[in-house]
């Protein structure tokens, strides 16, 4: 058993430190209060390689493991979860699906060009009626015979208002139930495909968020992902993975909350001496290493066991578990050690608090995973 990083996923993990601190952090807190899209940050990520980090080079991609995909989730969002949650729906969601399941023409089609960040892609799954019951799917998607004609509504989706490609899982035979389920690429701008406003939202406000219509969409054939009736097994085996990237998600929010607290707590003086002094917030900051050092292990073990080519639904579900509870209760110490100063924007860390919520929420809440591990052992 090796612990240490390779001298590549050390440049790796130094390179995407750089362009959190050099890039992303000084428009952070204005991009959260205005609700800014970080267009030219995503492609400056795609010149990185950052958009399509585990794609293979032929089409475009930066052919690194998932070791590199989550040190690289971790530091981003240690600065904007807005912008790594981007990364992480563009990598995870929708590149690997496509690498994986698709034909050679949408990979040549699409792929290529979500890889390298000229293209934005989405992934739409959830509806207003099925959230995480995802097997009941209301939008249908029609066989025409050369074409499938789409009706419905996906609400939710990340990156909704500004991807050029959507993945929109659909349900073509309502009698089959999650075997009469299809995954489709459906281009912006397509006839009848409508982008409603723009969500309001607690954290993440960086990133867009839009319910999305689909009146008679016409999708041609080659437009489906995997063979008949697979898209409900393609839906869940692309969220394993990204739930890896939302676990390492997590693990930056509540890893750069606590740089931030612990660097205050040597500075800030309360009764004579530094805050770090006082027990009750040395204690803290012990906590709080060790649960984002264990939270750092489950996110490892689940990106090894993915290059290992093993099965890793089980331990990403528990990376996202752990490493969310985590973000959510840390950040929420780290504006503690703040004081009244972690009440203000320009110290970030009220912002990591906003931010870690949704890692509880959304590829599947905190109840979902449990069910996931829960399953897992008991069929086990
Ligand atoms: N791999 C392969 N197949 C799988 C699978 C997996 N990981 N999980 C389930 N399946 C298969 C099952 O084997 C089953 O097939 P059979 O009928 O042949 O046995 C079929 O799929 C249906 O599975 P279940 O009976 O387990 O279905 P269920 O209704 O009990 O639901 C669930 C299972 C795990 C709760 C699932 O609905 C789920 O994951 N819900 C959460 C949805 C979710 O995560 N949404 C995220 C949206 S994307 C997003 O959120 C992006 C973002 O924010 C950035
Ligand atoms: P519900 O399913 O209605 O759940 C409500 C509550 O009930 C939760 O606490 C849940 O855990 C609990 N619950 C439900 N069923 C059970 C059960 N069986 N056992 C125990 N508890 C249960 N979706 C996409 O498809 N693509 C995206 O890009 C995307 N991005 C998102 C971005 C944001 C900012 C947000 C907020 C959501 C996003 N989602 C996206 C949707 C997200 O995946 C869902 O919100 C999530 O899966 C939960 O579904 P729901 O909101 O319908 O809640």
């Amino acid at each position: 058993m090796n612990f240490k990083l390779s001298e590549e996923h050390i440049m790796i993990r130094d390179a995407a430190r750089d362009f959190a601190r050099t890039e992303l952090l000084p428009g952070v807190i204005e991009r959260d209060e205005k609700q800014h899209f970080p267009d030219d940050l995503v492609k400056k990520m795609g010149h990185l390689g950052f958009m399509g980090i585990m794609v293979d080079p032929k089409y475009g991609g930066s052919g690194m493991d998932a070791i590199s995909y989550v040190l690289i989730m971790e530091e981003l969002s240690k600065i904007d979860a807005s912008a790594s949650v981007i990364v992480s729906v563009n990598n995870s969601l929708v590149c690997y699906g496509l690498e994986t399941y698709g034909t050679e023409e949408q990979k040549e089609k699409y792929l290529t060009k979500l890889a390298t960040g000229e293209f934005i892609g989405a992934f739409c799954l959830s509806e207003p009626e099925a959230g995480s019951d995802a097997t009941s799917q209301k939008t249908t998607a029609i066989d025409k015979g050369d074409h499938y004609l789409i009706n419905g509504t996906k609400n939710w989706i990340t990156s909704g208002g500004r991807a050029d490609v959507y993945i929109v899982i659909a349900q073509t035979d309502k009698d089959k139930g999650s075997h009469g389920i299809n995954a489709f690429l459906v281009e912006k701008g397509t006839e009848g495909f409508h982008v409603g406003p723009k969500e309001d939202k607690l954290g993440i406000r960086g990133s867009d968020t839009h319910t999305l219509q689909f009146n008679d969409v016409k999708v041609p054939k080659e437009n489906r992902i995997g063979v008949n009736g697979s898209g409900f097994r393609f839906a869940m085996k692309t969220l394993s993975g990204g739930r890896i990237g939302i676990a390492a998600q997590a693990l930056g929010i509540a890893s750069g909350a606590y740089e931030l607290a612990l660097k205050y707590s040597k500075e800030r003086k309360a009764f004579g001496t530094e805050i770090c002094n006082h027990q009750a917030i040395a204690f803290k900051l012990a906590d709080m290493a060790t649960d984002i050092e264990a939270a750092r292990h489950l996110v490892m073990k689940a990106a090894w066991e993915k290059d290992q080519g093993l099965s890793y639904d089980y331990s990403s579900a528990m990376a996202k578990l752990y490493a969310s509870k985590v973000a959510m209760e840390h950040t929420v110490e780290a504006v503690q050690i703040h004081g009244g100063n972690g009440f203000v924007k320009e110290y970030h860390v009220e912002r990591l608090m906003r931010d870690a919520k949704i890692t509880q929420i959304y590829e599947g809440t905190s109840e979902i995973q449990k069910i996931v591990i829960s399953r897992s052992l008991l069929r086990d």
